[in-house]
């Protein structure tokens, strides 16, 4: 029993500590809020510039020391992916009309290596100088996003449009699927995992959405799905658990000796089969190779040190551009594979404790009074679902920290950040790092709106 004098200690205690914790989230949640208004600022300002055609979406605005003024199809997509659910895009100048026109004139632009050509002038020209090309990733990465248009409700017109565009991608996805082609990160000719992930994906949500009027079968379509499938089982390295981010290296790549590579955590978000056993952010695998590339760069950077927040997240060890370093987009994505566990989490808890996620669901668990075990069954106790959910959105929560302490106080985010002071490096206002932003606090917002309910 406690003495009335201890008790009233107690509760002082106690009432400070909450204290402390709401100052805390608050803080961090007016943080976020104030950082989504500057990333979808400077989203926009990145799209339709005034010397390029309509739809155009930047890199970065940055012509120099790197030269990003340009339209990635990779980038492209996946800022246009950020845009589908967020509520000021539909009430801004930014028009999806002009995305389309755009990705449409791409597609149809004489290049050096047509569909695979990465990236393209802002006049819509291709880009014709020496580059790393094909990437064969793009036109799935345009499927997936204008696949969650559809969903989300367009215009009849839109509509077609869509379908037009979808299915010269989807043709594409077939007839080049087996080919190798350079990666995500324009740097070694390859079979990639994240090109493959992102291919499969489109396949298969794309033949939910098949339309009979394509000139594609939809059992070529099941055929090669399956085929990729297939083939990104082959990643898996048993002795080593984890995905190899490349096979078969034919050129490029001479600094890069690791294949432990964020790419693939990338690639599982960016296929975005969450609900999925296999290749999603549920899949022991995935989360493994999650936890040992944290580790990696945990140990590797100098501001990862002593730090009481989740680490800064590179693209892989042995990176040499820009001194290689941490990146916002990485970092930014550890985040969300959080957010979006945590999501899928709550819709369908029947979620095993194995030995190869142990290590990745420890990592976040922060329950003193209960420990997480191989072969517990998350459905069977509610309990620790509830804990589970919790942990992972706080650990979401502290590489947003890690973010935010390397953002300027302006909102501003570039591609890189110094490895050694944390100081903004390489392409300025990065088009993608906002993009990732907006898709990391987006499944924040929508798993928190739910556990609040
Ligand atoms: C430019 C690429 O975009 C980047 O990813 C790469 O690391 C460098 N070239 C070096 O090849
Ligand atoms: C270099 C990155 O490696 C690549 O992934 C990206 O598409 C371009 N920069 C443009 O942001």
């Amino acid at each position: 029993m406690l003495d009335g004098g201890l008790l009233h200690k107690n509760i002082i205690f106690l009432f400070a500590l909450f204290f402390c914790l709401s100052v805390f989230a608050t803080d961090l949640n007016n943080w976020i809020q104030k950082e989504y208004l500057v990333s979808q600022q400077k989203i926009f300002a990145n799209i339709s510039p005034a010397d390029g055609l309509p739809g155009v979406v930047i890199a970065s605005p940055s012509r120099q020391d790197p030269n990003y003024y340009f339209h990635w199809v990779r980038d492209a997509a996946l800022v246009f992916y950020s845009l589908i659910n967020d509520a000021h895009f539909r009430s801004s100048e930014i028009s999806l009309d002009d995305y389309l026109y755009f990705s449409r004139r791409v597609q149809l632009a004489p290049s050096l290596s047509g569909l695979g050509e990465p990236r393209f002038n802002v006049d819509g020209s291709a880009f014709n100088g020496l580059w790393a090309r094909p990437q064969n990733d793009g036109p799935a990465l345009r499927v997936l996003t204008l696949l969650h248009f559809l969903e989300i409700g367009v215009h009849q017109s839109q509509r077609e449009k869509i379908n037009e565009i979808i299915e010269t991608d989807i043709a594409f996805i077939l007839s080049h699927a087996a080919e190798a082609s350079f990666d995500i990160w324009e740097e070694i000719r390859a079979d990639h995992f994240y090109t493959r992930i992102v291919q499969m994906a489109a396949l298969k949500k794309g033949i939910l959405h098949f339309d009979v009027n394509w000139k594609i079968s939809i059992f070529d379509c099941e055929a090669v799905r399956a085929e990729l499938e297939n083939a990104l089982n082959k990643h898996w390295l048993s002795e080593k658990n984890y995905f190899s981010i490349s096979l078969n290296r034919t050129e490029g790549g001479a600094n890069k000796v690791t294949d432990l590579d964020t790419a693939v955590i990338l690639g599982a978000l960016h296929a975005g089969l969450d609900q999925d056993f296999y290749f999603s952010v549920r899949d022991e695998k995935i989360l493994a190779t999650a936890q040992q590339l944290e580790n990696t760069f945990q140990n590797l950077y100098e501001i990862n040190q002593n730090l009481e927040m989740a680490p800064a997240i590179g693209r892989y060890a042995d990176d040499v551009y820009f001194g290689g370093n941490p990146w916002y987009l990485t970092t930014l994505a550890y985040a969300e594979l959080h957010y979006r566990l945590a999501k899928s989490l709550l819709v369908n808890p029947d979620f095993l404790v194995t030995e190869l996620n142990i290590s990745f669901l420890k990592q976040a668990w922060n329950i003193k009074n209960k420990t997480l075990e191989v072969g517990l069954n998350i459905k069977n106790d509610s309990a620790f679902q509830k804990l589970l959910i919790k942990s992972l959105i706080d650990r979401g929560d502290q590489f947003i920290e890690t973010v935010r302490l390397h953002t300027t106080s302006e909102g501003s985010m570039s591609e890189q950040f110094s490895r050694k002071n944390g100081y903004a490096l390489s392409a300025r206002d990065l088009t993608w790092s906002y993009a990732s932003f907006l898709t990391a606090v987006q499944t924040r917002n929508e798993i928190l709106n739910r556990v609040v309910q």
